[in-house]
């Protein structure tokens, strides 16, 4: 795997999903499946998409007791997805759970990846509500330290913070990225947004991209200069 572009294809079922990656015609796009879709078209989507030929992350941010989610990873990983992932606020010992649960007998297992702090939560709901008081990037740190610690494989992040997590997790620590939008684009309800090539200079290794792609007039050119300016 190297640097790639996820398109995440939030649609409510199987028939809208399909008719969408049928326009792909030649190219088999890193796709993102998340809560909406899963829960619309159920566990199958993973597998159809899959024997279509994608790679598939599948965005469905685990988080329970150990036990519960290291059996839930070894289903995720038997529908095939390629990148999987959960919470870090489910502790070290969950995140170890779930390693153990998506390892094959021959040791091979999709990757691994940790949502941080949602970036939907800020400051004030951190120290008001979660009541942890502390700078919301020094615990985004430190659960991806902890991630790491626990044997993952990186974190899903803001592409502005790609290039400190690096340096803190090591330059082989993935980095997941949402918030990217073209130059000349609507932000929608992303406030913190890069561009494919900003996110490519500050070591972004996927970028996840979903309207800019999927509400486009023509989504194939839309995915193709993505390409262009993130992978080059
Ligand atoms: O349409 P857009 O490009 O904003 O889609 C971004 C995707 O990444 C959505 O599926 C969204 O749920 C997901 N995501 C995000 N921010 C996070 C985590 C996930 O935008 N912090």
């Amino acid at each position: 795997m190297g640097r790639d572009v996820i398109i995440a294809c939030d649609f409510p079922n199987a028939e809208t999903t399909l008719a969408f990656l049928d326009r792909f015609t030649g190219r088999k796009p890193f796709v993102k499946i998340g809560m909406e879709l899963f829960y619309g078209a159920g566990p199958d989507i993973v597998r159809t998409v899959k024997a279509r030929g994608h790679q598939v992350f599948l965005d469905l941010k685990l988080h329970d007791i150990p036990n519960t989610v290291k059996k839930s990873m070894t289903v995720l990983r038997d529908l095939g997805a390629d990148i999987v992932n959960l919470h870090a606020a489910g502790t070290v010992r969950m995140m170890e759970a779930a390693l153990e649960g998506l390892t094959r007998p021959d040791g091979s297992r999709p990757l691994l990846i940790a949502v941080t702090q949602l970036t939907s939560t800020d400051q004030t709901a951190l120290e008001n509500e979660l009541l942890i008081k502390k700078n919301m990037a020094d615990v985004v740190m430190h659960y991806a330290l902890n991630a790491r610690m626990a044997g993952l494989d990186g974190v899903v992040c803001s592409p502005l913070e790609a290039a400190a997590v690096h340096e803190v997790c090591g330059a082989d620590f993935l980095t997941v990225t949402p918030g990217v939008r073209f130059a000349e684009g609507d932000k929608g309800d992303q406030k913190r947004v890069m561009t494919p090539a900003e996110a490519a200079k500050a070591g972004s290794d996927y970028i996840v991209v979903g309207r800019p792609i999927t509400a486009a007039a023509d989504p194939v050119a839309a995915y193709e200069r993505c390409i262009r300016e993130f992978v080059g």
